[in-house]
This record gives structure tokens, C-alpha cells and sequence, in this order.
């Protein structure tokens, strides 16, 4: 049995230090996220939503008359009055912007349907500094944005932006607004954020990893697969190894969600099936403090294998004990 155990344990991921951390970012970026969908001159619905970087805090719907708060820390430190003030202006906001979308599409002879996506907020910097933005994209393609006092229409924009963002740009009011809400209103708020929510945001969750074949790419070749998941944050280094050198073969899938708000990534090393033992994957994530999560492809398989022999061993010899002692029962019985 002590056998056993250790064959186990050399199944269990190695672990050993390192420098190379990635960490979490110092940054944090609130985008606020638009989508208007123009089904015809009738048919209209708008759906919000705003992101501290992966996190979703809040959503407006088109069926709402205001935002909801997803997380419980999604106030951060403003007021009742505050978000009032707010909540009256994205109503007004809305209400213009269909109308305006309305209007420009007559007065441009454009074709329904029409999709506009708008992505505004700011990136505020670890020190006291902050960089706001606000793009606009007609059909999925940028048209307009706002820099630092007024309107520009996009590089690849048709000819109509140039006379809207002229238009826009008289109206002194709201680009004041603008400003506001993105030099002023959007870092304070996200400083406040960023206090409230704290805790979720320096959490920890250390990454599981385990390796498995992936589909045959081709006849002598080995797919490696190395999954990681269970993580938190995002930012992770996953790489196929041989020795300390990493393998440049290395295919990294996108970081998908999991339903628990972790994250999962896998990354796959086509290889020729010689030259597959002696590989690892290496993990490396702030979770882990330093202590890099490495898998050896080699020995997790041997092992795999010795583990099946040992199982087979230690129920041959059951049986053999079994058989001995009926043998010797009814031996004794005979007598
Ligand atoms: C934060 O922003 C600053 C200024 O744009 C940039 O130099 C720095 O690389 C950013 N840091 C991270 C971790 O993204
Ligand atoms: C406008 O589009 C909606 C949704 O596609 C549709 O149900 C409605 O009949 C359309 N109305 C007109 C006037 O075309
Ligand atoms: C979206 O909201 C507007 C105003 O609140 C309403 O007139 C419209 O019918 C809604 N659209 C849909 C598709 O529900
Ligand atoms: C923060 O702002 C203050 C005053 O506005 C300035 O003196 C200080 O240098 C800034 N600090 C950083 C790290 O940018
Ligand atoms: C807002 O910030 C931009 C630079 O990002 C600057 O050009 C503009 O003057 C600022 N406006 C106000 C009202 O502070
Ligand atoms: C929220 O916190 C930020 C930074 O800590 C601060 O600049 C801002 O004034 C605060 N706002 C309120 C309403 O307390």
C-alpha cells in the first residue's frame, strides 16, 4: 500500500518557486457599454450596462427607468442624491438619443435596421491620474468619439459623421456634460468603487490544473492539453516546458468564465509522440504566491499506468488470498 501512496503522490502536482508573477492590474477601467437597435422607424429598444474590467456592476434595460445594481458594493461611496441626479440624466439622455438617431436617419436617407453601440468611461491610473474615453460605432463600425473638448468623426466614418459631429460639436451644453461626467464624475466614482468593493477585488482563488490528450493532430503526433482552471483573478501564465525552456508551440485558448466567477484557460502543445515525455506545464499565478503549479506529462501518465498495475496486482492478490483460505476451510472441513 505505502507503493500506492507514493505512486499517488507523484501523480500531484510538483510545486516550486519562481519570480515571475503575473499580478493583478493597479489600473481599474469603468466602461459604460450601449446597444440601440433601430428595427425600423418604430421599433427601438436600448440596453446598458457598466463594467469595472470583467466585473459587471450594473445593467439598465430598455424596460427599466433605471440602472441595477448587480453587486452589493455596486454603489460605491455616492449618495442617494447623487445616483438620482444620474439616474435623471441617462433618462433624458435616452430619450434624446432616440429621437436624435430618428431624426438623423431621415435626414440622411439612411436604411433600417440600424445598430449603435457606444463604449464611454475612464481608466483610472494607480497614482492620481485617469484617461477617459468615448466611442461610437454605427453598424459595428467606429464612427465618432469624443477627445478631450469635442467630437471627431472616426478615420473610416462615411461623409454624414463629419456633419453630425459639426453639429454636435455647437452644442456647447453637452460637451460640458460630457466633461464633467468623464474628467470629474467617472474617476471619483471609481475610486469610490474600487474602495467599496475591496474585498471581491483582491481575491484570491488558486487554479487546479490537470493535463489530458486532446484530438490525434496528425499520425505520430501527441495533442498535450494542459487545462487550468479555478482561478481569480484573470491574468495567468500557463506555458508548455521542457526543462526551464519554454515550448514556443504552446496554443493558448481564450480565459473563459466558470459559473462560480472563476476563470478557466487551457493550453494545447502539438508534438511529436517520441518527444512528449519529459514535457510540463507550468502555471504561474498570483494565487499561487510564487510557488508555480508544474505538471509532468511523462510521469503523470507512467504513474497513471503504474497505479492501474498496482490495482491489478493488489486484486490478483485478494483473490489469491481468498482462494487460499476457502481451499483451506474446506480443507479443514474435509477433516
Ligand atoms: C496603468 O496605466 C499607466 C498609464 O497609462 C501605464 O503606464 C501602466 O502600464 C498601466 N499599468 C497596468 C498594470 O496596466
Ligand atoms: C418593426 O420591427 C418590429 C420588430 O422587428 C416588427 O415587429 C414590427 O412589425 C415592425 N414595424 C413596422 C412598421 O415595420
Ligand atoms: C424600449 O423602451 C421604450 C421607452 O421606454 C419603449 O417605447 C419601447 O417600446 C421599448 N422597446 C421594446 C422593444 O420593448
Ligand atoms: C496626485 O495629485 C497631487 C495634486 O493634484 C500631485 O501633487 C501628486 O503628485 C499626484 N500624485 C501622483 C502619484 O500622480
Ligand atoms: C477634460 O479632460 C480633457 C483631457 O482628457 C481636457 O482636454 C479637458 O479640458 C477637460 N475638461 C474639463 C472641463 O476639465
Ligand atoms: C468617493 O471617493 C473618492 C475617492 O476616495 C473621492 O474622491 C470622492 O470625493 C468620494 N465621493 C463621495 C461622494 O464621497
Amino acid at each position: 500500500m505505502g507503493c500506492l501512496t507514493l505512486l499517488l503522490l507523484l501523480g500531484v502536482p510538483h510545486v516550486w518557486g519562481s519570480s515571475e508573477v503575473p499580478t493583478a492590474p493597479k489600473n481599474f477601467t469603468l466602461r459604460f457599454l450601449q446597444i440601440s437597435s433601430f428595427a425600423n422607424s418604430s421599433w427601438t429598444r436600448t440596453d446598458c450596462s457598466m463594467w469595472l474590467g470583467e466585473l459587471q456592476t450594473h445593467s439598465w434595460n430598455n424596460d427599466s427607468d433605471a440602472f441595477s445594481f448587480l453587486l452589493p458594493w455596486s454603489h460605491g461611496n455616492f449618495s442617494e442624491q447623487q445616483w438620482e441626479k444620474l439616474h435623471h440624466l441617462f433618462q433624458v439622455y435616452r430619450i434624446s438619443f432616440k429621437r436624435d438617431v430618428q431624426e438623423l436617419v431621415k435626414m440622411v436617407h439612411g436604411a433600417y435596421p440600424i445598430e449603435l453601440q457606444i463604449s464611454a468611461g475612464c481608466e483610472v491610473h494607480a497614482g492620481n491620474g485617469s484617461e477617459s474615453f468615448f466611442h461610437v460605432a454605427w453598424q459595428g463600425i467606429d464612427i465618432l468619439s469624443f477627445q478631450g473638448t469635442s467630437w471627431e468623426p472616426a478615420p473610416e466614418a462615411p461623409p454624414w459623421v463629419q456633419v453630425v459631429s459639426k453639429v454636435l460639436n455647437l452644442d456647447q451644453g453637452t460637451k460640458e456634460m460630457v466633461q464633467w461626467l468623464l474628467n470629474d464624475t467617472c474617476p471619483q466614482f471609481v475610486r469610490g468603487l474600487v474602495e467599496a468593493g475591496k474585498s471581491e477585488l483582491e481575491k484570491q482563488e488558486k487554479p487546479e490544473a490537470w493535463l489530458s490528450y486532446g484530438p490525434s493532430p496528425g499520425p505520430g503526433h501527441l495533442l498535450l492539453v494542459c487545462h487550468v482552471s479555478g482561478f481569480y483573478p484573470k491574468p495567468v501564465w500557463v506555458m508548455w516546458m521542457q526543462r526551464e525552456e519554454q515550448q514556443p508551440g504552446s496554443q493558448r485558448g481564450d480565459v473563459l468564465p466558470n459559473a462560480d466567477g472563476t476563470w478557466y484557460v487551457r493550453v494545447t502543445l502539438d508534438v511529436v509522440a517520441e518527444e512528449a515525455a519529459g514535457l510540463s506545464c507550468r502555471v504561474k499565478h498570483s494565487s499561487l504566491g510564487g510557488k508555480d503549479i508544474i505538471l509532468y506529462w511523462d510521469r503523470s501518465h507512467v504513474s497513471l499506468g503504474w497505479i492501474i498495475l498496482a490495482v491489478l496486482v493488489l486484486l490478483l492478490l485478494i483473490a489469491g488470498f481468498i482462494l487460499w483460505f476457502m481451499r483451506h476451510r474446506s480443507y479443514k472441513s474435509i477433516l
